[in-house]
């Protein structure tokens, strides 16, 4: 529906995450600077009352005399690039302030909105039509707003440069960016991340989410688009793999030819080495098509089952020492997917993790495993979960444990969106930040 505030949407334009596009011009790198100017003529919308251009303040759990010699441009996230950012007041948001927080509109931003995500089978014909559609566009049209960090070598940042690419492309790259082993002393630790294998994992992969569903909002001014999501409860096998829904795949493992999304290309494929950061962008030709192998993994049988999900959320404890994928008795790590969800101490493939596995292909490489949309319906059930344990334990930002996983402390920032998002402050029901999920085989 185009109504007069999806105007105001469109005409204040798009903003909230990374890179913004103006803030990698040589000036704003060299003098660290990301307060743009709003429409007002005034960086973050200062003269208008919306934000302000504020220095950065450290709140890395990392000893300070550590993060000195750690090269990781993403550690202390946004503080390697830019050490002013703006800090939006009441609901506005974005990296100019320019536009409302997540769950509101208008162009004062005070119009509280809601959307309601649902199962992709609870859709009618024309609206799936409309979501793939959607998806076609978000993966063609260049983001106006937004460009990805590329380079060859992470040790030199002058080499370091940004690149144009779809809307669609954006979001996957975050992803991507998120999980590249972390750069410390010159050395690559492979065995953490940013999003990944610790108490940041929910929180994060529902910035992602909402996030790609905003910006498709604007881009087809389509105010009540919600991401659909895959509720894969007790499947005997993958039953939306059919052309109609995300497609089947051919003996070769690509996408067939009548599905939606037989020739997208993955970004940031082929080039999944610790030192390069999707240095493929933008050149076609280096990309691979989609592929998914559904079952064909023997070390996976089926999907996680109803008893699977019940026993996730069961856990009371949002997660638990040593905070990574050794983490016993804990929701997220169950959630994630290396704990058995019924007895809690049996470290094994399980939920979240499991499913990658399962789908197989472009899905169970991780790093690059948002360029398949099946990834966007994984994670918005799995985001289901999560909101299902929030509400059930009455969750906190309390909740949010002080841990040692880089980037992943309470008061961090979520690495790489903008504005800032303290990890602790994402354990809070979806409904303040405008959608919620429709029920689906008793759930
Ligand atoms: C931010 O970085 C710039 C460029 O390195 C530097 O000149 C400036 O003093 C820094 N400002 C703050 C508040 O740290
Ligand atoms: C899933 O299993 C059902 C029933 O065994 C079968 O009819 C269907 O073709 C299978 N679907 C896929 C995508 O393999
Ligand atoms: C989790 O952390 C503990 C303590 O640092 C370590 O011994 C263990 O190997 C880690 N587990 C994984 C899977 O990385």
């Amino acid at each position: 529906m185009f109504t007069l505030c999806t105007v105001f949407v469109l005409f204040l334009g798009v903003v909230h995450c990374q890179f913004p596009r103006v803030c990698t011009t040589s000036e704003a790198l060299r003098s660290k600077k990301c307060c743009p100017l709003w429409e007002d003529g005034s960086p973050c919308g200062s003269r208008s009352g919306r934000g302000k251009c504020r220095s950065y303040v450290v709140a890395t759990t990392f000893a300070a005399g550590q993060v000195r010699q750690v090269a990781d441009d993403r550690l202390d996230w946004p503080r390697f690039y830019f050490n002013s950012t703006c800090e939006c007041f009441g609901h506005f948001s974005g990296h100019n302030c320019g536009q409302c927080k997540y769950g509101y509109n208008g162009k004062k931003c005070d119009r509280k909105k809601t959307v309601v995500r649902r199962e992709i089978r609870q859709l009618s014909f024309m609206e799936r039509k409309r979501f793939f559609s959607y998806l076609a566009l978000a993966k063609t049209t260049k983001s106006a707003d937004f460009v990805i960090l590329s380079t060859g070598d992470r040790h030199h940042r002058d080499t370091y440069r940004f690149v144009d690419a779809s809307v669609y492309d954006i979001f996957a790259w975050i992803h991507y960016y998120s999980m590249k082993p972390l750069l410390i002393n010159g050395l690559f630790d492979d065995s953490r991340n940013y999003a990944h294998s610790g108490p940041a994992f929910p929180g994060w992969h529902r910035v992602g989410l909402m996030f790609l569903e905003r910006q498709i909002q604007i881009l087809t001014g389509d105010e009540d688009f919600a991401i659909p999501y895959y509720d894969w409860r007790g499947e005997k096998n993958c039953s939306i793999c059919t052309n109609e829904l995300l497609g089947e795949s051919n003996e070769q493992g690509f996408l067939h030819d009548n599905s939606h999304f037989a020739f997208w290309k993955s970004i940031c494929s082929g080039y999944n080495y610790a030192d390069a950061y999707c240095q493929t962008a933008g050149d076609e030709c280096q990309m691979e098509r989609l592929h998914r192998k559904p079952g064909a993994d023997p070390t996976v049988k089926s999907f996680p089952s109803f008893k699977d999900v019940e026993d996730t959320i069961k856990w009371s404890s949002f997660d638990t020492p040593p905070f990574n994928d050794s983490s016993l008795r804990s929701f997220r790590n169950a959630l994630e997917g290396s704990l058995k969800p019924s007895d809690g101490v049996t470290l094994q493939l399980s939920m979240h993790n499991l499913v990658h596995v399962y789908i197989g292909g472009t899905m169970s490489q991780v790093p690059i495993s948002a360029n398949d949309p099946m990834f966007l319906l994984h994670h918005c059930f799995v985001d289901k979960i999560f909101e299902a344990w929030l509400l059930r334990h009455k969750a906190t930002s309390d909740n949010y444990p002080e841990n040692d996983q880089l980037g992943q402390g309470p008061d961090e920032c979520a690495m790489p969106y903008f504005p800032c998002y303290r990890n602790k402050d994402l354990l809070r029901s979806s409904s303040y930040v405008g959608y919620k999920f429709s029920k689906y085989q008793g759930m």
